[in-house]
């Protein structure tokens, strides 16, 4: 028989642990569904390791990856460059190889984005809420703030925690901290509403960070937790008459934009969440 062997060009994820990842069913299928001669493949990579997995990753000419927890910023040091959103967030969620270079990208929240403008299309003027200050957050409050939003309010736990977040912010955005209750008392206010702790996720199903009573008319809640597909904190909130969106779409529009951002296609965002809700077992919400 003649002919060489066919070599894939590969992709990856690095994260610490890597086997509840549903990255690679997600890439493969689209890879096998444009006919690209791809591979994504997870690797579990210790943080003692990171740093010769990506020289590795190098060495053999990766096409990109992508980087989940822990590593999304301890990565940076080790990467060629990054793109300015990811640096202000400081941390990348998406690697490209740009001829030979690893160029470091941040699509979590842009892709919170475009997920969020298929039911709000526009921000401005909106009165936004993020509950939670950790990574997720920062993400989502750095790209919201370049949305022409009237308010983008953060409610944490630890209320320092949310000061620094809106301080570390290079965009110009009115925002203020506050504590839980004073979210639960001004709820109302809000034209959006952004849960981005992992509380409510399974197993713990029944808890959710804030009690949901006065909902704003035709108000928009989203979690950014997909397992459940519909948190206690988002069956409250259609409850109260909200529109709700679960995290299915973040998830699959930050796979989206990592896509695109290696192959300069925009893959078929509805393939993905039905791939992925296949993977969940269940329906969306
Ligand atoms: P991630 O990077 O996934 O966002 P993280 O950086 O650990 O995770 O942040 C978790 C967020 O969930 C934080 O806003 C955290 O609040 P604190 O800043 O006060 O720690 C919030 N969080 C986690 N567990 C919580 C709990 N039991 N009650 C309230 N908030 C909680």
């Amino acid at each position: 028989m003649g002919g060489g062997i066919l070599v894939k060009k590969l992709y990856a994820v690095l994260g610490d642990p890597i086997g509840h990842s549903m990255s690679p069913f997600m890439l493969n299928d689209l890879f096998s569904f444009y006919n690209m001669d791809s591979v994504y493949l997870p690797f579990h990579v210790k943080s003692e390791n990171l740093q010769d997995a990506v020289k590795g990753l190098k060495a053999v000419g990766v096409g990109g990856f992508n980087v989940t927890v822990p590593h999304k910023s301890n990565i940076i040091p080790f990467l060629d460059g990054i793109d300015e959103l990811a640096e202000n967030i400081g941390a990348v969620n998406t690697v490209v190889n740009e001829n030979g270079q690893l160029i470091g990208y941040n699509t979590d929240g842009p892709g919170f984005l475009k997920g969020l403008n298929a039911i709000l299309p526009n921000l401005t003027g909106q009165k936004v809420l993020i509950i939670g200050a950790g990574g997720a957050a920062r993400a989502i409050y750095f790209t919201l703030a370049k949305e022409n939003t009237q308010r983008l309010d953060i409610a944490n736990r630890t209320m320092d925690r949310a000061i620094g977040l809106i301080n570390d912010c290079p965009y110009s955005v009115d925002s203020r901290a506050c504590s839980f209750e004073e979210a639960i008392e001004s709820l109302g206010e809000y034209d959006l509403i952004i849960q981005t702790t992992l509380i409510g996720m399974s197993p713990k199903i029944y808890e959710q960070p804030i009690a949901i009573n006065n909902v704003r008319n035709q108000s928009v809640f989203c979690d950014i937790i997909y397992n459940p597909l519909e948190t206690q904190f988002l069956k409250d909130a259609r409850q109260n008459g909200a529109r709700i969106q679960n995290g299915i779409d973040m998830f699959v529009y930050q796979g989206a934009l990592a896509f695109e951002k290696w192959t300069g296609l925009f893959p078929d965002v509805e393939r993905m969440r039905d791939n992925v809700l296949k993977q969940l077992g269940g329906k969306t919400c």
